[in-house]
Parts: C-alpha cells; sequence; structure tokens
C-alpha cells in the first residue's frame, strides 16, 4: 500500500470540487501530518555492523561514523553501504582523511566511474583527470547548481550517483540540499499519481542557460547533436528496491510527452512544488573533509549559493548511469 496524504483520502477540497484535478496550489497547501516509508515494501529494514548510522530524518539522509572510506573496504562492509544508501539515499563521512585517489578508489567501488559527457567531447583540450569534476565557484565564477535537479537527467543513461568531497568550504554557507522524490511520489494525492503514472517527460540540457552561455556556439551545435532531447518515464521504479520516485526536475525538463504545453505546465508546476516540500529534504552543512554520496536516481539536489565572496570548492565523481525504466518495466 503506498501512504497518501490527508487530503488525498478525503477528496479533494471543497472549493476544487467541481475541478477535474487538483492543482498545484491544492496539493501545495495541503496541511497535516507528511509522513512517508524510509524502505520500500520490499525493503526489510536490518541493523548495520561495520559501521554505525546516525539518520538525520526520517527518510532521507545520514551520517555514517566508524568508517575511513580512503582505505580498503571489505565486501561486506561495501554490502552494507549499498543497502544503507538504499534506505537513506545520501550517506555523509565526516572527518575523512582522502585525497583525489583515495576519492576514486571509493567512487568506483559503486560502479564504473563516469566523465561527465560534456567533458568527455572536450578531452581533446589533453585534461587527463576530467573523471573528477572539480567545481569551483567564486565571484568571478557563479553557482548554477542552486536550482532543483538530477544531474544529467538530459543523458539516455543519467548517473546513478555521484560522491562529492568538499575541498575548500566557505565559513559559512554553501550546504547541499537533498530532496526524496520516492517520498513525493507516495505522499502525492492518488488522483495524480494515476495521472503521472504512464507518462514520459522530455530532458533537455539547453533548458538552462548556463550551460550555453560557458559554450562556444561551436561547442553548442556539436554538444547538440550528441546529446538532443530525451524522453524519460515521469516515474522511475528502482530495480534494486522496487520504489517509485519522480523523475522531472526544474533544470532540465521541459514538457510532458503527449500533453499540450498548458496541461505539461501546470502538472510540471505541481510536482516541482510539491517535490521541494521540506518534509523531503535534507540540508548538509559542509565541513572539510565532509564527503558525500547520494543516490542520482532516488533524490534532486541543490547547492545553495548563500556564500559569496567567500570561495567553494567541490570535487565531484559520477557513477556511471543506466536507461530509466518506467512502472513494471515500460
Ligand atoms: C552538483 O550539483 O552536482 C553539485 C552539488 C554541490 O556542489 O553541492
Amino acid at each position: 500500500m503506498q501512504p497518501t496524504i490527508r487530503e488525498a483520502d478525503a477528496g479533494p477540497p471543497a472549493h476544487t470540487a467541481s475541478k477535474m484535478h487538483p492543482t498545484a496550489s491544492d496539493v501545495l497547501y495541503a496541511s497535516g501530518p507528511l509522513v512517508a516509508a524510509r524502505l520500500s515494501e520490499h525493503m526489510e529494514r536490518r541493523d548495520y555492523q561495520g559501521f554505525t548510522v546516525h539518520p538525520v530524518t526520517p527518510t532521507i539522509g545520514a551520517e555514517i561514523e566508524g568508517l575511513q572510506i580512503g582505505g580498503e573496504l571489505s565486501e561486506s562492509v561495501l554490502a552494507e553501504l549499498r543497502r544503507a544508501l538504499h534506505e537513506f539515499k545520501v550517506l555523509v563521512f565526516r572527518d575523512q582523511d582522502i585525497d583525489r585517489d583515495g576519492h576514486r578508489r571509493f567512487a568506483s567501488c559503486w560502479g564504473p566511474i563516469e566523465r561527465h559527457p560534456f567533458t568527455s567531447l572536450k578531452a581533446s583540450s589533453g585534461q587527463t583527470d576530467a573523471d573528477v569534476a572539480t567545481l569551483v565557484r567564486h565571484t568571478q565564477r557563479g553557482a548554477i547548481e542552486n536550482n532543483w535537479h538530477n544531474d544529467v537527467s538530459w543523458h539516455e543513461r543519467p548517473s546513478v550517483g555521484a560522491v562529492l568531497r568538499a575541498v575548500e568550504v566557505p565559513a559559512v554557507g554553501g550546504d547541499t540540499l537533498w530532496v526524496d522524490t520516492g517520498a513525493a511520489y507516495d505522499l502525492l494525492p492518488e488522483s495524480v499519481r494515476q495521472r503521472i503514472d504512464g507518462l514520459w517527460a522530455e530532458h533537455d540540457w539547453r533548458q538552462t542557460e548556463e550551460f550555453g552561455q560557458r559554450m562556444t556556439p561551436d561547442e553548442i551545435g556539436r554538444f547538440h547533436q550528441a546529446f538532443p532531447p530525451v524522453e524519460h518515464p515521469i516515474v522511475w521504479e528502482i530495480p534494486e528496491t522496487g520504489r517509485r520516485v519522480l523523475f522531472v526536475n526544474t533544470i532540465f525538463t521541459t514538457r510532458i510527452i503527449g500533453l499540450g504545453q498548458e496541461e505539461s505546465d501546470e502538472l510540471l508546476t505541481l510536482l516541482y512544488r510539491h517535490i521541494r516540500r521540506p518534509e523531503f529534504q535534507f540540508r548538509l552543512r559542509w565541513r572539510p573533509d565532509t564527503v558525500a554520496i547520494w543516490d542520482n536516481r532516488s533524490t534532486q539536489h541543490y547547492a545553495s549559493s548563500d556564500y559569496f565572496p567567500q570561495r567553494r570548492v567541490m570535487d565531484r565523481i559520477s557513477i556511471g548511469g543506466v536507461r530509466p525504466v518506467g512502472i513494471g518495466g515500460k
């Protein structure tokens, strides 16, 4: 059974009774408990033996204590870490004595490391360690990550996850926020879930102006040829957990396939506003020597851009992607 919000069980509020669908405000202003399950019904809750897990919210985000991830990790510890990532979607490791190579070693435990697709096209520039994306942000090079997104959702195979290492953190500010898009799906009104379950949406990197601004016209042309818009199911069923998650985001999703622009905009707005509810969020306050890994399928993230003129430098390694599959393998 999927949990539902109170308003959904009770049917639409009286003032919208004549409307065909709940509107964004019906969903956004629904009050009452928003309590999602941390695990899908297919997963069993078990204790962890190899480290201590400190959940930060009921469904998303946990700090892992008692592990140095730069060293050798046994198969049993890795299996437990995989289980913990399925359970909490974002894992945080504090006080890590880890360099770039250790970062790479740890990331490669989760699957093939994936260069950012654009970096691959630029590989002729001679950059040798393009598997690590260094995000340097300061007053002359502002942030572009302060919008909710899944990394590279515009790719046929969006990355399954990423490992982010704090290289230089501002004294205050520069937090990263994640949302649990499985909890968001579960707590949508039943009528909205029925409306979106079989639908697909288009994702296009050119939707984000900042991407284009940092490219030459020649690069834009070449990259568009290599990475044209793609279509993904709006609801991705994660094979390992059976969890259904919402897979549309403000940066890259352009439209819902088969709907008119107005209806598509209305439905996407409703989903975006719902996804952003604080009950689904986890906020990480970075400290030096902190590393975080997230599941890029079951979460969206947002890097808070409140720290200028301080600098913020992060190293990100992405884990190779898979093609999203909708409900029932469709
Ligand atoms: C990202 O958007 O992948 C980076 C997040 C961050 O810098 O906190």
